[in-house]
Parts: structure tokens; sequence; C-alpha cells
């Protein structure tokens, strides 16, 4: 298990899933390095201060910067020396790849060869880079398993995290580096993304103000508290991708790749929960009805995802188990003393 004596380079320590990982990996007595560009798509000042509470904390320390400034990150990562870098800093977000699509080439595709190119010359022990349950696309059999073919991407965004698997899956060919993708299924949480739907629907419930429901609420999603997402990516660190001997040696199940020592890990919570239960559980929470605005599909979206972590299971032991209601129920009381409403 990653602790004391593990150096650890993250990217993207000022965002959610960042923030909470370093903060775990801390706790264990990890050193850790952030690195954030502390981009303006969505509140800055959140972003500020999940890092300003990571420099609180001892054997944490921070360099502000984009990906896409390969000299800069080198830098930052010749300081640490890490042996082990966890690359979760992306341009994020369905919807916002309609509108602006430059964006996730110069984070997504460029960062992220910045990041690969420079665990390579640091020969770090593994490389764990974030993807997302949105690469399924349009895949209908579900659970989805990372086994399953997934070549229909109905998003920009899920399109360069799809690039990033198959860049990834070469570096680690070519070098011999291990490599670990994982695919997150909407993750939630205290200090959670203001563009995500438990953030928008809190704070417009308590503002009085309606919801917007796409496809008439017949959406389901498979969401993942955020405690129990970090502890699968902690687990993940010490599940070391090696090259295998033959193909015949890859036990059934397993994504590990039958010529490089890369492999991909869903993390989810294993429930396809529905968006009105889920609405519900925040009505229930705020002791208040939500206005409901039902809305038709917008484009690039999914109607539902859910997935199959029995890998992350059987490589970890770890299985996320926060039912939604509680973790709702966490989010909304952070929300209210954190805005103060
Ligand atoms: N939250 C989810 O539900 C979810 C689901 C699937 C995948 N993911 C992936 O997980 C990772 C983390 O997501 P998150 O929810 O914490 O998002 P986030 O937006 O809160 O965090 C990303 C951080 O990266 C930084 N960043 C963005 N572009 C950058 C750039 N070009 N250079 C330097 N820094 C940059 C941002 O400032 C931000 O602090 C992302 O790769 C995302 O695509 C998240």
């Amino acid at each position: 298990m990653a602790d004391g004596k593990t150096r650890v380079f993250i990217t993207g320590t000022a965002g959610f899933i960042g923030y909470h990982l370093a903060r775990l990996l801390l706790e264990a007595g990890c050193t850790v390095h952030g690195y954030d560009g502390m981009t303006d798509y969505y509140d800055v000042a959140l972003k500020r201060r999940r890092q300003a509470m990571l420099l609180q904390t001892p054997g944490f320390a921070a360099t502000e910067g984009m990906l896409e400034d390969g000299a800069r990150l080198d830098a930052a990562i010749d300081a640490c020396a890490p042996e082990v870098i966890v690359h979760l800093a992306a341009q994020a977000g369905v919807r916002y790849s309609i509108e602006n699509p430059r964006a996730y080439v110069d984070a997504n595709l460029v960062g992220s060869f910045n990041v690969m190119e420079a665990a390579r010359r640091h020969a770090v022990r593994h490389l764990l880079m974030a993807s997302t349950s949105s690469v399924y696309g349009a895949n209908p059999e579900m659970p989805y398993r990372e086994t399953d073919k997934a070549d229909t991407q109905m998003s920009f965004y899920a399109a360069t995290k799809k690039a990033n698997e198959a860049m990834g899956h070469a570096w680690a060919h070519i070098h011999g580096l291990p490599i670990t993708m994982f695919r997150f299924f909407t993750v939630y949480g205290p200090w959670g993304r203001p563009d995500m739907a438990l953030f928008k629907f809190t704070d417009a419930i308590l503002a009085g103000r309606p919801i917007d429901i796409y496809n008439h609420g017949e959406m389901w999603r498979d969401f993942t508290y955020i405690d129990d997402l970090v502890a699968g990516i902690r687990a993940l660190i010490d599940a070391v991708p090696g090259r295998p001997e033959t193909p015949e040696a890859i036990a059934p199940g397993d994504s590990l790749s039958p010529v490089a020592p890369f492999r991909i890990v869903n993390i989810g919570n294993s429930t396809k929960v529905r968006l009105l239960d889920f609405v519900e559980a925040i009505e229930a929470e705020i002791g208040r009805p939500a206005l409901r605005n039902m809305m038709p599909m917008q484009p690039g979206d999914v109607p539902a995802t859910w997935a199959d972590a029995s890998l992350l299971r059987h490589l970890t032991g770890h299985a996320p188990q926060t039912d939604f209601r509680e973790g709702v129920a966490r989010f909304v009381r952070w929300f209210r003393d954190y805005y103060g409403r």
C-alpha cells in the first residue's frame, strides 16, 4: 500500500479528485507534490481553497503550472523525484467539449503527452492516468467491462480520453513503462465540481430555482463516492502491471495488455442509480422539493452508465460501498457549511 516512504507526483491537486487523493496519501505518510494550472473552467476560488488546505499539511508541496508547459512540468517532477505519478489534471466535462473542443486537445492530448514523456524520463515505477466511463459511449451491454470493445465515443471529451488510453498503451509497450488507466464513473462528494449535477441541483433547490433534468429523467448513473474512489486509486498504486510472458498468462476478465505493462481499470460503485432517485435524496437532505424542468437528452450525453468493478476488487480487494443517500447527505452538508446557506 502506498505509504510513508512513497513519493507521489499528482497532477490536478487543486481539482476535486486530486485534492482528495492528495489528502488520503498525505494521511498515509506519503510525500506529495501537486501540479495544477488553476484553469478557470469553474470557480478558481474553490480550487485555491482546496490547494491552500493541502499546503497546510506537512509533506505537501505544489507547483502552479499548465500541463502544456513541458519545461515547467519537468522541473517540478525533477524537484519531487517521484516513484509514482498520478495524472488527474484534464479538461473535464462532456457538455463543454461541444463549445470548446480545443481546450481538450491542449490539456488532454498535448498535456498528457508531456506527463507521459516526463514519466518515461524519470523512469517512475508506475504511471496512473484518469480516463472516464464516457469512453464506453454507445455500448449497449451493461455493466461495462474493461475488456469490452469501446469504439463508439459520443463526445469529444470521451474521444480525447480514449486517445489517452491508446497513447498510454503505446508508451507502455515502447518504453516498458507500467501504466494503469482508470475509468471513473460519475464521482461525487464534498468539495465536488460546480459543473456537475449534484452541485447544480443543490444550489438551485436551496435558491428555489428549477433544476434541468435531461432525457425527461430517464437517466441512470453509477455514482461513485469520492472516498471510495480515492481508496481505489491508492490501492491500485501498488497493483503495478507487468508485461505478460504469454497471452495465456492473463486471467479471464483482466484487461492487461498481451504486449505491454498496461491495464485499464473501472472504478465505480457497481450500482445503477436512477437520476430521479438521486434528486429525491437531495430533496430529503435539504427538506424541500425541487422544481423540475424536464428536458430532452443533451447532445454528447449517454442515458446510462454502470460499472462492472470486479477487476478492481480482484486486483486490490477494494470495493466501493457508500450508499448514494449517505453520500448525497454528506455533500449537501458540506455545501451548506461552505457557502453558509
Ligand atoms: N469527477 C468525475 O466524475 C470524473 C469522471 C470521469 C473522469 N474524471 C477525470 O478525473 C480527472 C479529475 O477530475 P476532477 O473531477 O477532479 O476535475 P477537476 O476539474 O476538479 O480537476 C482537474 C484539475 O486539473 C487542472 N487542469 C485542467 N487543465 C489543466 C492544464 N491544461 N494544465 C494544468 N492543470 C490543468 C484544473 O485546474 C483542475 O484543478 C480528470 O482527468 C477527469 O477527466 C472525472
